[in-house]
């Protein structure tokens, strides 16, 4: 008898890869999976084992389920993850978590007010490369001054939904916000925004950006990030420079930390380890397991759920504006 019975609202892509995560779980029973696409919820509940096929969010609760995995596209998430937290359920969220700092703020409400434990699917947080970079940070040993952060996305052609900024809330919200969230948690909170955006193949929206962050630590950053560049590699890496050392991120492949002059680096690769390991989701979802069965706060809060939102929204208002944004100030309002 498992601990946690858990549906799942959106059967395409992530909910996927989270199911085959969770089904391994034993202290997990996947009971329900709700799609609007009758197809896709009958495919992914016969994936889960025992599970059955639904419509809805409301028809997953009369299932008597604990926790719900909400991974429908973006601008759906608030309105079910708000249910969900009003019944007093478990709920985890993919990012992100609004497409709003409103609707964020709402969510952070019912999260503080609720039973149910709430936590936002910012797998990069997990992965291996990431938590080598944390852990050297954490360490004392290396203080970061500068880094250099790219995230390009081949195309926003699949899902086809992911083109269409009324769907994703803007492609920031999109594969970049993962590294805004990543920035927060590596080197803490940002103090000036400043952005350079373009609107170049989209014909709805922006979709290229240089973004200058600087932090509270002193730290200053900047990310690119491009919406159509095609996968070629790397698309994603990060370069941190402190004294005479540097760490850099490869993909989700290889980190090499460089710890000084004349001093041999320090080289992990993973690329023989599975993408559900090494970006980061195995441990995301195991850990917010733990949390709802402990009854503790997860890694990724409600709190930094918003913080990121609002972020996201400083770093579209600095590109509209072509202002610097002092996003300490801007928080107090
Ligand atoms: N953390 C990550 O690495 C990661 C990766 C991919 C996607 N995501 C996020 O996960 C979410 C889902 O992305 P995806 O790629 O799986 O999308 P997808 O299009 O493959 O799946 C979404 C599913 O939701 C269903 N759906 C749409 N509206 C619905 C409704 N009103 N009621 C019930 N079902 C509905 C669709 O039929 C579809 O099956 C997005 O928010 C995305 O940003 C996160």
């Amino acid at each position: 008898m498992a601990d946690i019975k858990v549906g799942i609202l959106g059967a395409g892509g992530i909910a996927k890869l989270h199911t085959s995560i969770l089904k391994r779980d034993p202290r997990v029973e996947i009971i329900g999976v709700a799609d609007i696409d009758e197809g896709r919820s009958a495919s992914l509940a016969n994936e889960a084992g025992n599970a059955k096929p639904v419509k809805t969010l409301e028809e997953l609760f009369e299932l008597g389920v604990e926790a719900v995995y909400v991974t429908l596209p973006n601008t759906l998430h608030v309105d079910s993850v708000l249910k969900c937290l009003e019944n007093n359920v478990n709920v985890f969220s993919e990012k992100p978590m609004a497409t709003s700092s409103i609707d964020a703020a709402k969510i952070k409400e019912a999260a503080s007010k609720s039973k149910g434990i709430y936590n936002l699917g910012m797998n990069q947080r997990y992965a291996y490369v990431f938590k080598k970079v944390k852990d050297v940070i954490a360490s004392g040993e290396f203080t970061p001054f500068l880094a250099n952060i790219k995230l390009n996305r081949g195309e926003l052609l699949n899902p086809s939904w992911t083109a269409n900024p009324q769907v994703t809330g803007g492609f920031l919200n999109e594969t970049p916000i993962h590294l805004l969230d990543l920035s927060r948690y590596l080197f803490g909170e940002a103090q000036t925004v400043k952005c350079e955006g373009r609107q170049n193949i989209s014909e709805t929206e922006m979709d290229t950006f240089a973004i200058m962050l600087t932090y509270e630590s002193g730290i200053i950053s900047n990310l690119v990030t491009y919406a159509h560049a095609g996968w070629s590699f790397p698309f994603e890496s990060m370069e941190v420079y402190g004294k005479y050392s540097t760490i850099t991120t490869h993909e989700f492949d290889r980190v090499m930390y460089s710890p000084g002059l004349h001093q041999p680096a320090q080289v992990s690769e993973f690329f023989q380890v599975g993408v559900d390991h090494k970006w980061g989701y195995v441990e995301e979802n195991r850990l917010y397991i733990d949390a709802i069965l402990n009854g503790t706060q997860p890694l990724v809060t409600a709190e930094d759920g918003y913080l990121t939102t609002r972020l996201v929204e400083a770093v579209y208002e600095s590109a509209k504006t072509r202002e610097v944004i002092d996003f300490r100030q801007t928080l107090s309002k």
